[in-house]
């Protein structure tokens, strides 16, 4: 299969691209790097500067016989979402829209798309399945189940087969270092952990300690990169075999709150965490974690690099020599 990987210069992207050269998928790269970066490309794999916005780039690209898209190009930070629902708007649906209707030209009827946990907003029970209600608490997560509801349509009149992958909190880097580029300006909880400990940042700040959880600090559904990496290169062969259209969490079912993260670095890296507990942080629930059962029965997915030591190290390889 040759795949068009959208977005596969950036962070979960390119991790991706390794997991279907891996898997000997033939890979182009279309990727605006206005995040992404060419640190993260692999040789191996070819590279089209181009914008999702721009119709004729997207349409280019699909007819060069391609027969799969991953799809993962978009806006992705939550707070920025809040304060600029235009630009959310603009790349988060109209990208996608752009995408769609160019795939449905070049007669290209797979596709593979990022979307994400926040789109069941603050869960009502854990571990969230698939049948959870969904009722995004951010702009953001708006995008993602919009996205979802188009590509329902797209295959019920077009015939585009999907699998969406609701992404829990993806962390961890690539083990063998074949991937070198660092996200600028981190918003998670991880790289911001790993600059307290270098002392690029002062300290880390814990928004909260006084939630209903053991350690009173919120509990999130940790996925290394390479695992959601896996389930893309799963989810192309299975729509390959004729497979239809799915909505998959992608998660490991077990929680860590933030202050095991924080031991659990401060273990595996030898060095100090700074932090301060802080309030709590606007619309942050308690607890989220993913009952991954349903990627495990339709893809064979689950996760094998989540463990807490080893997304630690991963990380650390990264920020160690900065
Ligand atoms: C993240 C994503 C969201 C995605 C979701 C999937 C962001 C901002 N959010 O949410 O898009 O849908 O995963 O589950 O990218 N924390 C601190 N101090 C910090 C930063 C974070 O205490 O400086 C805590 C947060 O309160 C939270 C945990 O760490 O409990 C994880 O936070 P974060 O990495 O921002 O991810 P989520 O908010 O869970």
């Amino acid at each position: 299969m040759h795949i068009l990987v959208i977005g596969g210069a950036g962070y979960i992207g390119s991790h991706v691209v390794k997991a279907l050269l891996q898997r000997k998928m033939k890979v182009t790269v279309f990727d605006n790097l206005s995040t992404g970066t060419k640190l993260n490309l692999f040789k191996e794999a070819d590279f089209i500067e181009g914008d999702i916005l721009n119709y004729n780039q997207i349409l280019d690209a699909l007819k060069q016989n391609v027969d799969g898209i991953v799809l993962l190009a978009g806006k992705k930070a939550v707070g920025e979402s809040m304060e600029n629902p235009m630009k959310y708007a603009l790349n988060n649906i109209n990208g996608v829209i752009n995408v769609l209707n160019a795939m449905v030209e070049a007669g290209v009827k797979k596709a593979i798309f990022s979307s994400s946990a926040s789109v069941y907003g603050t869960p009502l029970y854990t571990p969230l399945d698939e049948k959870h209600p969904e009722n995004p608490m951010s702009f953001y997560g708006f995008t993602k189940l919009e996205t979802e509801r188009f590509l329902k349509w797209y295959d019920q009149l077009k015939g585009v087969k999907f699998v969406s992958l609701r992404y829990f909190n993806a962390v961890g880097y690539d083990e063998d270092g074949d991937i070198k580029g660092l996200e600028e300006n981190p918003q998670n909880l991880l790289p911001i952990v790993m600059e307290a400990v270098i002392g690029k940042r002062e300290k880390l700040k814990i928004f909260g300690n006084d939630y209903d959880t053991p350690d009173g600090t919120c509990i999130r559904d940790y996925i290394h990169v390479t695992d959601l990496a896996t389930a893309h290169a799963l989810a192309l062969e299975y729509l390959d075999k004729g497979g239809e259209s799915q909505i998959l969490n992608l998660g490991t079912s077990l929680g860590s709150s933030v202050l095991e993260m924080v031991h659990k670095t401060e273990e595996v890296v030898g060095k100090k965490v700074p932090f301060e507990f802080a309030p709590r942080r606007a619309g942050d629930p308690a607890i989220v974690t993913a009952k991954p059962d349903k990627a495990f029965e339709v893809l064979g997915w689950k996760a094998t690099h989540s463990d807490l030591k080893n997304i630690i190290a991963s990380t650390w390889n990264m920020y160690k020599n900065l």
